[in-house]
């Protein structure tokens, strides 16, 4: 089949006989990011750039027979190139497309008729900044390359066990201190650092101009030690923890008993709504992964439970975002919530879930997704973990992803994610390596609907993987990204060693010290 050298594919494509020679480009229209952008990586690529002669470009935005605001129209015949998109998203969409046909035909370009529009309306790309603090500029490349890729949401995990990453005037401590653990995982150096405000606006306004959304999260009530180190006073038992060293989910939260945590969320809240701004119309407030020992044993936990008439820690815990959810609406943003929660327990009709349960089915999934009335972003580790070895999750796995493979639902389908966890990820490179080229495969995923040809597909990504090397991010080989089977289960191995290590023993050593000392103190009171 003769198809276009693009990755993502767009949805509809011609090809017709001729090519077009694209060395010499000139451009009619009024300024844009879109085009200004286009410009100056072309002029890097060699194009030359004129006024007056070369192929003209023509592009317009309004009237255009595709009514999705991401959508395009792209012509390359004898006349020269034509674009027209009905908003600004669009125009930029089909900017970043030709900019890699110019590289990927040498600048002869086949005539063409591109009619596209993406199938996800949430095209997302979760970015842990919590477990290792990137750079104000690495995060900017990251935007980057989720642009190049059609995404249009960075879901930005900000703090978590191991790092508070986001300045709040109220809680200075939590970057003064939270920010930073003495060691990491298979280190003993030392590793800190967090966004100012003015940071956090410039990466907002950078990904906006993008077409891209970024959505906050402050994991709540779950992976909150650095908090909890900060101010010790918003767990159960007011310990002094330090900011979680090593890997593995922590089993303090948030005490959910207390009114003063409650203010704290919500002062914290309202410093991210106010910075984030007009475009981001989402918070995510976590909800996964809450142990819930501290609760049993605590005093205040047990007073809440028994006063709201509550049967049990995961009641509570459905009443703790609950609270949440509602301060969220009430402001006018959207709270979504990573779903684990007992899916009998009501949360806020309004809350988006996003789905990320393991391997096989989930039971408890499959009834939220049944029963919730906000709507969905699927994200199931098994396909969309880029953290994981390639050989637990193969470049050809992540292309066959689809999104209601793990019980979500098409009517209340928003979309999909994409998530880069970094509990092993320290630096941009590794980064890189583990995004690059998986993240190819499911933005294809994400933008293009139905059958899927992967052979196709690896032909087209060898043009991408120049591209993107080209642009300064380094794609792990076709070969590592397939791995052989002996070379996969070695990868696994030595991945499910690392998970081992330290996560269960150090909380196994905690809860025993933890039930000595807080339950007999609570009930010799
Ligand atoms: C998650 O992986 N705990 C959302
Ligand atoms: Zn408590």
């Amino acid at each position: 089949m003769n198809r276009l050298n693009l990755v993502p594919y767009p949805k509809s494509v011609e090809i017709f006989d001729g090519t077009l020679d694209c060395k010499a480009l000139r451009i009619a229209g009024d300024e844009c990011f879109a085009v200004s952008d286009f410009v100056d990586k072309v002029k890097g690529m060699g194009a030359e750039i004129s006024l007056a002669d070369g192929v003209k470009i023509i592009y317009a935005v309004g009237d255009c027979e595709i009514s999705d605001k991401e959508g395009y129209i792209l012509r390359i015949g004898d006349g020269g190139i034509d674009i027209k998109a009905l908003e600004q998203a669009g125009l930029s969409y089909a900017f970043c497309s030709l900019r890699q046909l110019l590289f990927n035909y040498a600048f002869k370009l086949p005539y063409c008729l591109i009619k596209d529009e993406p199938y996800l309306k949430h095209r997302g790309l979760l970015f842990d900044v919590g477990r290792y603090f990137y750079s104000k500029d690495d995060v900017l490349k990251i935007i980057d390359l989720c642009y190049l890729h059609r995404l249009n949401v960075m879901h930005w995990h900000l703090s978590e066990d191991q790092g508070w990453r986001i300045e709040i005037d109220k809680y200075p401590l939590l970057t003064q201190k939270g920010s930073a653990r003495s060691h990491t995982n298979f280190g003993i150096k030392p590793h800190k650092g967090f966004y100012t405000k003015a940071d956090v606006r410039e990466i907002v306004a950078y990904a906006n101009e993008r077409n891209i959304q970024v959505i906050p999260e402050i994991d709540m009530p779950g992976h909150i030690q650095s908090a909890l180190a900060c101010y010790p006073h918003l767990g159960c038992f007011d310990r002094k923890l330090p900011v979680a060293t090593h890997w593995g989910v922590k089993h303090d939260p948030l005490c959910a008993g207390k009114e003063s945590v409650y203010e704290f969320v919500f002062d914290v809240l309202d410093e991210i709504i106010e910075l984030f701004g007009e475009n981001t119309k989402y918070v995510h407030l976590g909800g996964d992964e809450v142990f819930k020992r501290r609760w049993q044993i605590c005093e205040r936990c047990q007073a809440v439970i028994k006063k709201e008439g509550l049967e049990n820690e995961e009641q509570l815990l459905g009443y703790f975002m609950r609270r949440v959810c509602k301060y969220i609406t009430d402001k006018g943003y959207t709270p979504i919530l990573w779903n684990g929660l007992d899916a009998d327990i009501e949360v806020s009709d309004d809350a988006v879930w996003q789905f990320w349960g393991g391997e096989g089915e989930n039971d408890n999934d499959a009834a939220r997704s049944a029963k919730s009335e906000g709507r969905q972003i699927a994200s199931d580790s098994e396909h969309t973990y880029l953290d994981f070895p390639y050989g637990k999750l193969s470049l050809r796995k992540a292309y066959s992803f689809n999104p209601l493979n793990k019980g979500v639902r098409e009517e209340k389908l928003l979309g999909a994610e994409i998530s880069l966890w970094t509990e092993y990820v320290p630096n941009f490179k590794t980064a890189c390596a583990r995004l690059l080229p998986r993240m190819c495969a499911l933005s294809e995923a994400l933008w293009l609907k139905g059958e899927k040809d992967y052979s196709d597909f690896e032909r087209r990504l060898g043009y991408t993987v120049k591209y993107l090397n080209r642009e300064g991010f380094k794609s792990r080989a076709l070969k590592i990204a397939n791995p052989s089977k002996v070379r996969g289960n070695l990868q696994n191995a030595w991945f499910n060693r690392r998970v081992l290590h330290w996560q269960g023993l150090h909380n196994l050593l905690d809860d025993a010290y933890v039930s000595r000392k807080f339950s007999k103190k609570s009930k010799t009171k």
